[in-house]
């Protein structure tokens, strides 16, 4: 294992910025080989009883590996590297970023269980919160962001809080500190999917979190080439929900885990121009005539826009934005379009772009689709790292043809 960096990165005098961390921590080298990067343990299990008394040890048990399904070298090199941006030691890696939700919440919850979330979810999450979990005995209330960030209703009844650093698709932005600030008086954990902020906008921990959860799939690994998930956490929470990982089985497979950890190297040079995108995207939409309303962070008049300048390091590459004449008007555009490929993942190099209401939130009811502030023209769009004239350039011809 890489010790040097990893010793260098964990010590406070000689701490190391997002990008040289990104780059270096975790790698697993072997100087009896000289390899540079973290080979493919391309392996479902390994010998056992290993009795080798230099064996590695697998960081989730501190013993030698015996079950990819338990832990592995790809597997471990990408959690510690993820978990170094995190601000922690403790990070595990899932086969979805759904695998790494359902394992985190379902450690904190069970049978009789209580969570209170924000209403803006993802829809799968909403989707899981308010079907499965009520099948399996946990019960879920669902608030506004604004009102979550006034930390109302948070009472000692909940077994976590739950929420989205900015949610998906209305850009939302979740007052993490003083949520996690009322939540840690009474005990309660909370959990933040902080997918669409990436490590590099935010370190939710740093800010009085329990739990940093990702989509992988999206800016962490970055080029819409593989499903992952990952999480960090505290030293007791981790050991709970390696354990819950082991048990549902929702490991990734080395391949996934390699992929990640190289995606993870570029975060940072990305997320500056993803960041860029964003305000100059934003900036164009919010002047043009034929566009109702934007959803981004980053602009002054944006309802959580003092909220997201405490919390955010950057704006991301995530914007949504209303035209009129509904949902028809809102495919014309995007067939309109010839650079972002119409397709429902978001966070990659290329510029991608969806209906809420066609992909990631279609099986919400509209009434709820509603209440979450998602009407039948919202249009989602994920700026890739492609220069942002060409991108403003493709959205004003397809504007202009409405
Ligand atoms: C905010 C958010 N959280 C979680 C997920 C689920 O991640 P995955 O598709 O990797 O399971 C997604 C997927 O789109 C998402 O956008």
């Amino acid at each position: 294992m890489n010790k040097d960096i990893d010793d260098i990165v964990s010590s406070e005098s000689r701490a190391k910025g997002f990008n040289t961390i990104a780059t270096h921590s975790g790698e697993f080298k072997d100087a009896r080989f000289g390899n540079v990067t973290t080979p493919i343990f391309q392996t479902s299990t390994f010998v056992f009883p290993n009795y080798d008394e230099n064996a590695y040890l697998d960081h989730t048990r501190n013993e030698p590996y015996i079950y990819s399904r338990w832990g592995n070298p790809t597997l471990e090199a990408l959690e510690k590297k993820y978990s170094s941006l995190e601000g922690t030691e403790f990070g595990l890696s899932f086969s979805s970023g759904m695998a790494a939700i359902v394992a985190a919440l379902t450690t904190l919850a069970g049978k009789g269980g209580r969570i209170l979330s924000i209403k803006e979810l993802y829809g799968q999450t909403s989707s899981l919160m308010s079907g499965l979990f009520s099948k399996w005995g946990i019960e879920v209330d669902f608030m506004p962001t604004a009102h979550l960030n006034q930390a109302e209703g948070i009472g000692k009844n909940y077994d976590l809080v739950y929420t989205e650093s900015v949610s998906n698709p209305t850009l939302q932005v979740s007052d993490i500190r003083h949520i996690s600030d009322i939540a840690s008086e009474k005990g309660i954990p909370v959990v933040v999917d902080a997918t669409f902020a990436s490590p590099y906008n935010q370190k939710p921990l740093d800010l009085g979190a329990s739990v940093s959860v990702h989509s992988g799939t999206k800016y962490i690994a970055g080029h819409s080439d593989v499903i992952i998930g990952v999480l960090a956490t505290g030293e007791e929470l981790f050991n709970r929900i390696q354990a819950t990982r082991k048990a549902l089985g929702g490991t990734p497979d080395p391949l996934q885990a390699f992929l990640a950890s190289r995606g993870l190297k570029t975060l940072g040079l990305r997320m500056e121009k993803h960041n860029r995108n964003g305000m100059e995207v934003a900036r164009f939409l919010d002047q043009h005539n034929k566009v109702k309303k934007v959803f981004y962070p980053g602009l002054e008049s944006f309802e959580t826009h003092n909220v997201a300048k405490k919390v955010l390091k950057g704006y991301g590459g995530m914007i949504s934005f209303e035209v009129p004449g509904g949902t028809d008007a809102a495919r014309k555009f995007m067939k309109n379009l010839t650079i972002a490929a119409p397709a429902p993942s978001l966070g990659g190099v290329e510029s991608l772009v969806t209906l809420p209401v066609d992909t990631s939130h279609s099986t919400i009811p509209k009434e709820i689709r509603k209440e979450m502030g998602i009407g039948d023209g919202l249009i989602r769009f994920s700026l890739g790292i492609e220069d942002h004239e060409d991108i403003i350039e493709d959205i004003q011809s397809a504007l202009g043809q409405l």
